[in-house]
Order: structure tokens, then C-alpha cells, then sequence
């Protein structure tokens, strides 16, 4: 049966190139179809878009569809794939504040098909931080992005905002529409972020991690069918639609999580930054300075249980356990000693310098397993999940 593709297109000089990603996607056998907004249909008549996809064309939430009266929702269903493409910094505004006041906005909001938004505004509204951030919200909910590219923007400047080449955009929504489902009918556990080490009341030892490497493979699992289990430790992220998520602080809640998810998981992938010590006997009410010096100055430390290792010595037949390394040098060499010590099947190691690691969107790995070394370009955290994803399901 051939897949549909529901193609938002929002109003923009861009909109010319939504013409030729319908035709590489229909080339490819695919069904587009197009929902517009009202300011859209001001540069192209919806006309076009019925003729070249041979079906209705969607702009008012109030127009009449022939036998359908709640159209978004339809609309919302029908889409093995939402692409919005050009998307223009309102729309993406919405999206990120889950406004519905038009038909594109109100299906956006009604689909459970995976989002792909292709953005094309003025460079300065691309990287205003208002539109950033925006963009970073729906991206930590699952939306994807296909970048903006740089170049002579139609208002005259120069930079980045211009829509992406159509064969890039059809090239992207494919690779999503074939998005494997290879973990169908699997359970995965993931730890993820920071944990967090009481001192007193008020103080405690972390780490940067954001939690973002944990998030990506998280969701990269939940796409691919699998049903996941997330154990965080305190981050800024919004907990991922389709899973269930256990919130902890401590690694010793950490592990009291995994323990009781790990026996049914068939691959559990340890990412969290887990604190390798704790305070021996934090305070419960804030130490002062001048009256508490001696335990302010002298922090006395016990070690946490290494959530990974304890899990690894129950690992059952079939069970696959994957554990991360953020290095700062000698990459490998550590890499291949974690993976006999904590008796892993799959080391992810990275270099936490240079800009990688911890709160980057993107992130250069190393996959390391009994079989040997991988080492992966640099790529977005998301892309990086799939991949690591890849590697452990051979
Ligand atoms: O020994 P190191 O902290 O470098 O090991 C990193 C790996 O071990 C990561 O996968 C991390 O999630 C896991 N780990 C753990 N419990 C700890 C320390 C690390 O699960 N206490």
C-alpha cells in the first residue's frame, strides 16, 4: 500500500520548491498530499498543489470536506508522515507552544505520525534565539529538522534560512518513511543524564551531562518500535511521548530503577553520568561557613555502585548490554578495558573535549565491541543513536 506523505506548506518565497518535492516524492510512490495556510495560498494558489497531487487541497479549519466534518483529524490520521516544508519561524513558533489556530497548526498537533520540518525564513529570524529555541523544543520532542542552508536569501541578505533542496528534503523524508522497525516487540532500557549527590540540603556533586545522548537513543528505540523504558537523572528535557519515563536524582535510585526494569529489558544501554561517589553522610539541613568549616571543607566520600557493572553480572543469554565512555584521553585503551571490567557487550566511547560530549547536540563516537573498533564521524545525537542502534543489532 503506498504510504502518504501530508505536506504543510506554510507562506513563504520558498514555496515554489514544494512543487518538485511532491514530484520526487510521488516519483518515489509515494501519495502527497498538501494542507496550507491561509498566507501560503497568497504566494501559490492551492490549485497547483490539487493538480499535482491529484488530490484536495486543505487550508481552513472551517472549509467544507466533502464527507469528512472533523477534517484536521482526518488529515492527522491519514499522514504516515507530516512534512512541513518551507516552514516559516511562525508556524515553528506555534508548533513549540502547541498553538492550534488554523488547520495546519490544529493537525500538527492531532497527528501521532512522526514530524519533519523543513525551515526557510530571513537569516536573522533563523537565528534569532526566539526562533533557536523554538527549534530546540520541538527537537526534544522528537520533531526533526532538516536544516536550513546558507546562501542568497529572496529578501536580499546573505546566510542561513535558505529551504533546503527539494531532493534533500525528499531524500530525508524517505530515509524517515523507511525508518526500520527492527526493535518491534523488544523491551530497552536507558539511563540517562546526571546524577545527583546530596551534600547538605542545598549543595550537591553533579555533572554537565543534559541527558541529550540518552534522550536520542531513547526516542531512536520507541521509532523503531521498541517499547522503552527511560530512567533520568535531573534534566532540562521534556519527558519523550510513547514511553515510560522513571525521574530519579541519586545513583542509588538510579539503580533501584534499572533493577527492577533490567531482568525483562533485552538490551538495556547505560548513557547516564552516573557520580562514582557520594557524600558518606550529607546533611539534611544546610551546612554554614564558620560553624560547620571542618565537614564544608573536608567532604568525606563513599562509592556508588557502578549501576552498569551490577547489571552486566545478572546479564541473561540474548541480553545485550551496551555502557558509554567520556574520555578525555586515550580513548580506545580505556574503551576496551570498561567493556571486560563491567562485562558490557558494546562500548560507546567518546572524547569529551573539543567540544563533544556532555551538553553538544552532536557528538563523535567510537563504537567498541569484542569484534573490535568503529569509529563514526561526527554526527547529530539523534543520527548517532540510530547508529549505535544499527551497530548492536548487527
Ligand atoms: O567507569 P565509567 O564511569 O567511565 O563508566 C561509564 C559507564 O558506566 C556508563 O555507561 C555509565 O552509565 C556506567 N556507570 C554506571 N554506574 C556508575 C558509573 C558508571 O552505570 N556508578
Amino acid at each position: 500500500m503506498s504510504r502518504t506523505v501530508l505536506i504543510g506548506v506554510t507562506g513563504c518565497v520558498a514555496i515554489y520548491k514544494t512543487c518538485e518535492v511532491i514530484r520526487g516524492l510521488q516519483k518515489a510512490g509515494v501519495r502527497a498530499k498538501v494542507v496550507m495556510t491561509e498566507s501560503a495560498t497568497h504566494f501559490i494558489n492551492p490549485t497547483l498543489f490539487r493538480s499535482l497531487t491529484r488530490e484536495p487541497v486543505a487550508v481552513g479549519l472551517f472549509d467544507d470536506a466533502p464527507g469528512d466534518p472533523i477534517h484536521h483529524i482526518s488529515l492527522a490520521k491519514e499522514a504516515d508522515l507530516f512534512l512541513i516544508a518551507p516552514c516559516t519561524a511562525n508556524v515553528i513558533a506555534k508548533m513549540a507552544h502547541g498553538i492550534a489556530d488554523d488547520l495546519l497548526t490544529t493537525t500538527a498537533l492531532a497527528t501521532t505520525a512522526p514530524i519533519v520540518i523543513a525551515p526557510a525564513m530571513n537569516v536573522n529570524m533563523y537565528e534569532n534565539a526566539a526562533t533557536q529555541l523554538n527549534m530546540e523544543t520541538l527537537r526534544t520532542r522528537g520533531i526533526a529538522f532538516i536544516d536550513a542552508e546558507s546562501g542568497y536569501l529572496a529578501c536580499g541578505d546573505e546566510g542561513k534560512g535558505r529551504l533546503a533542496d527539494p531532493a534533500v528534503i525528499v531524500e530525508a523524508v524517505l530515509e524517515r518513511l523507511d525508518a526500520k522497525r527492527d526493535l518491534e516487540g523488544k523491551r530497552v532500557l536507558v539511563t540517562a543524564g546526571p546524577t545527583v549527590e546530596p551534600i547538605d540540603a542545598v549543595r550537591f556533586i553533579s555533572n554537565p551531562s543534559s541527558g541529550k545522548m540518552g534522550f536520542a537513543i531513547a526516542a531512536a528505540a520507541h521509532e523503531r518500535g521498541a517499547d522503552v523504558t527511560l530512567v533520568t537523572g535531573p534534566v532540562a528535557l521534556e519527558d519523550l511521548p510513547g514511553m515510560e519515563t522513571v525521574h530519579v536524582r541519586t545513583a542509588c535510585e538510579m539503580l533501584e530503577a534499572v533493577d527492577a526494569a533490567f531482568d525483562k529489558a533485552d538490551i538495556a544501554i547505560f548513557t547516564a553520568a552516573v557520580s562514582d561517589y557520594r557524600p558518606a553522610n550529607p546533611s539534611g539541613c544546610k551546612l554554614k561557613k564558620g560553624r560547620d568549616d571542618a565537614e564544608l571543607s573536608t567532604i568525606q566520600l563513599v562509592e556508588n555502585p557502578d549501576i552498569l557493572a551490577t547489571m552486566s553480572s545478572r546479564k541473561r543469554d540474548g541480553q545485550v548490554v551496551v555502557g558509554f565512555a567520556a574520555e578525555t584521553d586515550d580513548l580506545e585503551v580505556n574503551a576496551r578495558e570498561k567493556l571486560a571490567k563491567k562485562n558490557a557487550d558494546f562500548i560507546v566511547a567518546n572524547l569529551v573535549s573539543h567540544g563533544n560530549g556532555f551538553a553538544a547536540d552532536e557528538n563523535e563516537a567510537t563504537i567498541v565491541s569484542k569484534d573490535g573498533a568503529k569509529p563514526l564521524n561526527r554526527m547529530a545525537k539523534g543520527q548517532l543513536a540510530h547508529r549505535i542502534l544499527d551497530e548492536l543489532l548487527g
